[in-house]
């Protein structure tokens, strides 16, 4: 066992902000309040209800992770957000009608307390959306100013000891890594001079990184993945990561395709399709915000599959994803998916999946997990990039120059060593030679 680190303690309220009050937002909100209340399970969360195994499998240790590191108590959670309409979170989840009435109406009380404030919002940047709730500002420098006071006057109203910010909000058209990211003092020159390489996402999280608030960025965008991002949030210690959360189709891909891998089965083709209704599919339905989300469901398989160490096998593959925006059929959406795939001597089979999925309902024990977690490693000091956490991402973000891991079971191990890590616990490696006496002595 090494030295366990020094973790702060987790006593005092979280300020958790999210940007973005829609169907993910509104569906944390509601669940961490029924959990509470001791009205549902919090299915889906490794904090609440994932254990761990400690050191050999004879010791029979396995706590509950939330029983092993020091997280913050779901009750600590003090929620505020801003979305660009003014509804409280009451009618907010209402609209995005992913819990039933019975589920909302229970924690009524709790959603219509949080009310919304004035987003940072441009309409260049997510073309199919547009609404009241907006703040007003001479540059973007001025705005970022706002969302800073937003941010200390939260923490000091709920009498927060510590925050953090989560993008629940809507993907943004593609955009690229420009000179204006490079360093801190170029990004606040293009905040003063206006510069339309700055989404809102990104003065979202320079507001939280200069108030020494995590972001957690769940969309697609750019957002923390720029230089500048990177080297203030490790000097300053505050924890960033991204981006995406990974649920729905990409998630069963990552639990397949390593798989495949595993056994090496090789793969001709994958054609992924989608019909979602919600408002996320009708922001997806531009072609501007579909190539962020796009860019980031296919980034998936070529890291798990290696096609440079496997081109037999992964060389020549057709990787294809679609979304369609349907109406009826709101947050719950379908995805199918074809894949086809060769086995020995070449000869080739298919397998069709038709994926019932709730998308809301997949990616807010992801939400949660991430703001107790991240809460967990600023208390332990970790800036910058939190690779640890791929797990939960769809594009996770690496260090630069490493490709980021996407195989869903090394990023459930990666994170479960860091917090034996953190915790001085032996790390497990599934060796296991020691039980047969292969190498002993005489
Ligand atoms: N649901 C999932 O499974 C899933 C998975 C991965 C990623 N995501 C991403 O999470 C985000 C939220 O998804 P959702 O289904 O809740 O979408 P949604 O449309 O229901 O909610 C997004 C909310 O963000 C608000 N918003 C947009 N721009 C804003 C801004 N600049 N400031 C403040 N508020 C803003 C919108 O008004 C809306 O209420 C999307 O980017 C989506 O792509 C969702």
């Amino acid at each position: 066992m090494s030295q366990a680190k020094k973790i702060a303690d987790a006593n005092g309220n979280v300020g958790v902000l999210i940007v973005g009050l829609g169907a993910v937002g509104t569906t944390l909100v509601a669940g961490t309040h029924l959990v509470r209340k001791g009205l549902a399970k919090p299915i889906g969360s490794l904090t609440q209800m994932g254990t761990i195994r400690l050191g050999k499998r004879t010791e029979g240790r396995h706590p509950l992770i939330k029983e092993f590191v020091p997280l913050a108590d779901l009750d600590s959670l003090v929620f505020g957000g801003w979305d660009i309409f003014g509804d409280n979170a009451y009618q907010a989840a209402k609209k995005a009608a992913v819990l039933s009435n019975e589920h909302v109406d229970a924690v009524k009380e709790e959603l219509e307390a949080l009310k919304p404030m004035k987003a940072v919002f441009k309409r260049e940047y997510v073309k199919k959306l547009d609404g009241p709730n907006v703040k007003s500002g001479a540059d973007r420098w001025e705005l970022a100013r706002q969302l800073v006071d937003d941010i200390e006057r939260f923490k000091a109203e709920n009498s927060c000891e510590r925050m953090v910010v989560i993008w629940c909000a809507s993907t943004e058209v593609f955009m690229e890594e420009k000179p204006v990211h490079a360093t801190l003092d170029s990004f606040e020159a293009g905040l003063k001079a206006d510069d339309p390489d700055i989404p809102p996402s990104m003065i979202y999280a320079y507001a939280a990184l200069k108030t020494g608030t995590p972001f957690i960025n769940g969309a697609p965008n750019l957002t923390v993945e720029v230089p500048f991002m990177r080297e203030w949030s490790a000097r300053t210690k505050v924890p960033i990561m991204g981006k995406d959360f990974k649920t729905g189709q990409t998630l069963m891909k990552t639990i397949l395709a390593p798989g495949f891998k595993a056994r090496l089965l090789g793969l001709n083709g994958w054609f992924s399709t989608n019909i979602l209704g919600n408002r996320d599919g009708e922001v997806l339905d531009d072609p501007g915000s579909f190539k962020t989300k796009e860019e980031s469901k296919l980034s998936v398989l070529d890291t798990i599959l290696q096609p440079d160490v496997y081109p037999d096998l992964y060389g020549d593959y057709t990787h294809k994803v679609r979304i369609n925006y349907y109406p009826p059929r709101g947050d719950n959406k379908e995805g199918w998916d074809n894949i086809d795939i060769f086995g020995w001597l070449g000869y080739k089979m298919q397998i069709k999946i038709d994926f019932l999925c709730r998308d809301s309902i997949l990616a807010a024990p992801v939400a949660l997990d991430l703001v107790l977690l991240t809460d967990l490693a600023a208390r332990a000091g970790m800036g910058g990039i939190q690779e640890w956490l791929s797990f939960y991402f769809k594009s996770p973000i690496a260090a630069p120059g490493l490709n980021p891991e996407h195989d869903l079971f090394i990023q459930l191990t990666k994170l479960k060593n860091t917090l034996r890590y953190l915790m001085g616990e032996d790390l497990i490696t599934h060796l296991g030679v020691e039980y047969y006496g292969y190498f002993d002595e005489g």
